[in-house]
């Protein structure tokens, strides 16, 4: 969704060495040197020629209790040929790599546009680790991760960051900087939008601000989602929180196109090609370039990740993989004409936004889930979204690009949201109702701005939901800002909405909505959510990205206290844990030579060989035991079509 309608279309560094890295990596001398060490603003996005070969940096994913998946790309030399490249990676308890706890190598090749993941086994469970890469004589940054509880473990307390839309041409990732500030997060949560597939300017000021997207043209083919998604890794905001903290991501329809489904999108048409190949293309990028754990097919990411006995991870696709097209305007073939849909197809049962399978799978996992909260990372509002009777709104407000469909009494809706699906959106919200789950939070993204649901399939049926003591909610609903895409009610570039179409739209949605706990349509930023038995709290926290800088202000608290199902506002943002016992300087590097596992056993292992899916393993990873047996364990997926001359020189 976008929400105006301009566009067409063996480490022993020390600190202070460390800090001098950073700096001369940076490419900061002087009083760019001194703007940095004093907190100021930080480098813009560039590539940075020391960090080569390694020069998207490193990042980690979808942890398990016995294992994390680690990601870097190498960029090959001017002139390299399509020869593989040797890759080492190296596991550590601790950041200066004195106790190295696995290492192997694996190929970097064409075929994957040179990124490389490795999945080694045998980690402890929710154990921090430091990790790092090493290819043609040169080592790539520190990073570090954390892997999840095991089954059933004992957890007190998870903090997640919570993350959505960042469309690089409309502002600076400081959302992302402040995350990377803090030091007690177990993950971060994307639940989509991490790039944007339009052209330099197509959607947001780009080059105007020094911000323009690369390759400058939108994404249609291989090569440019390729290319973008490593122009996204430059940026020096975005590199440092992959750097620090394992990713949980699933796309939404940027990663692709514009209001995106199965078989189109929005921003598609007959003259860009065919769909169903782009759609592949941007999976393919997807599945090379993101930490995510391979499935064995690249188009199905809905996934399962538990967190010990407190958190059970539900990932869901409701974007590609099963959903139908977006209800249409009256007599067109368009999803919007600036106007409104009035359409029975938004309830008719054989519409879906998921496949059925997928659906099961969801229902399924959160029926069998024996942890306390039950987490849904999706993209688009389940809740319903009454935006008030449309002629009463204000111009700015009608005038949204995205496709407003009619439902009860009159509201308008979005067509592209669960709203859009009513049959799905109903027999989700029945599942967890009837079969009395509780501690379902939802997590969304997508529409540029904050909300806070009560879930409750009539929400202005006083029979079936009290607003004021929530009673008929059966879960809660948590919407993240944009990280950086222009806000709902933003003003920034004066393009959306002015202040007062703002203040009418939040009047208007609060009005309608008496689910609706918590509106914020103009900021960006990001959730931190806060969970230990007793309760899960989303804390909003807003930055601004007109420029980088350090600002960070705190919005507000709602919680689902256990097993209430519905959300009371907190009084205060939530105690931060005990922070990670140690951190990667942002230059921080392995050293010369070459860290080996130290002798003596390992911890308890996860078990033997691995092999994910139906890869094609390229290169086989060992994992060195101390004093054990190497292991087999992942990595590739199936291989599609290789880079086009000269892509694997950016
Ligand atoms: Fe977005």
């Amino acid at each position: 969704m976008k929400v105006h309608s301009n566009c067409q279309k063996g480490c022993r560094v020390t600190l202070s060495m460390q800090r001098r890295e950073f700096l001369r990596r940076a490419g900061l001398t002087g009083a760019a040197a001194v703007a940095v060490a004093a907190g100021l603003p930080r480098p813009a996005a560039a590539q940075d020629a020391d960090l080569a070969p390694f020069l998207h940096g490193v990042a980690s994913g979808d942890p398990l209790h016995d294992r994390v998946i680690l990601w870097t790309r190498v960029t090959p030399p001017t002139g390299h040929d399509e020869r593989p490249i040797p890759v080492r990676w190296v596991v550590a308890t601790d950041v200066e790599f004195g106790n190295v706890v696995a290492a192997g190598t694996v190929d970097a090749t064409a075929q994957r546009d040179w990124t490389v993941r490795v999945d080694p086994t045998g980690l402890e469970p929710f154990t921090y680790y430091f990790y790092a890469f090493q290819a043609l004589g040169q080592a790539s940054l520190v990073g570090r991760t954390k892997t999840a509880a095991a089954p059933g473990q004992a957890v007190d307390h998870v903090r997640l960051g919570v993350v959505s839309c960042a469309n690089y041409q409309e502002g600076f990732f400081n959302a992302y900087a402040r995350l990377a500030d803090r030091d007690d997060l177990d993950a971060i949560i994307c639940t989509g939008d991490y790039l944007y597939e339009y052209e330099d300017g197509g959607y947001g000021p780009g080059s105007a601000i020094g911000r323009g997207h690369e390759p400058p043209v939108e994404m249609t083919e291989l090569v440019h989602y390729r290319g973008r998604h490593g122009h996204y890794k430059l940026d020096p905001d975005l590199r440092r929180l992959h750097q620090l903290f394992p990713w949980v991501t699933t796309w939404d329809d940027h990663e692709s196109a514009n209001n995106s489904w199965r078989d189109g999108a929005a921003n598609h048409d007959d003259s860009e090609g065919d769909w169903a190949e782009r759609k592949a293309w941007c999976q393919q990028a997807y599945d090379e370039w993101m930490p995510i754990r391979p499935t064995g097919d690249r188009a199905k990411i809905y996934r399962h990740l538990p967190w010990g006995d407190l958190v059970d991870v539900v990932v869901m696709d409701t974007r590609l993989e099963g959903r139908n097209r977006q209800v249409t305007y009256p007599g067109t073939d368009t999803e919007n004409l600036g106007g409104l849909i009035v359409s029975p197809d938004a309830s008719d049962p054989n519409r879906h936004i998921v496949s059925p399978t997928q659906m099961e799978f969801v229902t399924s996992t959160l029926s069998a889930s024996p942890a306390r909260w039950k987490l849904v990372a999706q993209q688009v509002i389940v809740s319903q979204w009454n935006a008030g009777a449309i002629p009463l709104l204000p111009e700015e407000v009608r005038s949204l690009d995205f496709p407003m469909l009619v439902r009860d009494g009159g509201n308008a809706a979005n067509a592209d949201a669960w709203d859009g699906y009513q049959a799905d959106q109903l027999q989700f919200m029945r599942h967890i109702g009837d079969n009395a789950i509780d501690n379902v939070v939802i997590l969304t993204g997508d529409v540029h701005s904050s909300w806070a649901f009560d879930v409750t399939t009539e929400p202005s049926n006083p029979t079936v939901y009290n607003p004021v003591t929530g009673d008929g909610s059966v879960a809660v609903e948590i919407v993240c800002p944009a990280v950086a895409s222009e806000s709902l009610g933003d003003t920034f570039n004066g393009i959306t909405m002015t202040p007062v179409g703002a203040d009418a739209f939040e009047a208007a949605m609060r009005a309608n909505n008496p689910q609706l706990k918590y509106l914020d349509s103009r900021r960006q930023g990001f959730v931190i959510l806060d969970i230990t038995p007793e309760h899960c709290q989303a804390d909003w926290f807003y930055v601004t990205v007109e420029a980088p800088n350090d600002a960070e202000e705190y919005g507000a608290s709602w919680e689902a206290r256990h097993a209430a199902n519905r959300l009371t506002a907190a009084a205060a943002a939530s105690e931060p844990k005990a922070p990670a016992p140690q951190r990667p300087a942002p230059g921080a590097v392995l050293p010369s030579g070459d860290p080996e596992p130290a002798p003596g056993p390992l911890p308890a292992t996860g078990g033997g060989a691995v092999v994910l899916g139906a890869a094609a393993v390229v290169g086989a990873v060992v994992l060195r035991r101390r004093g054990g047996q190497g292991t087999t364990a992942a990595v590739e997926a199936p291989l599609r079509p290789g880079p086009r001359p000269g892509e694997q020189n950016r």
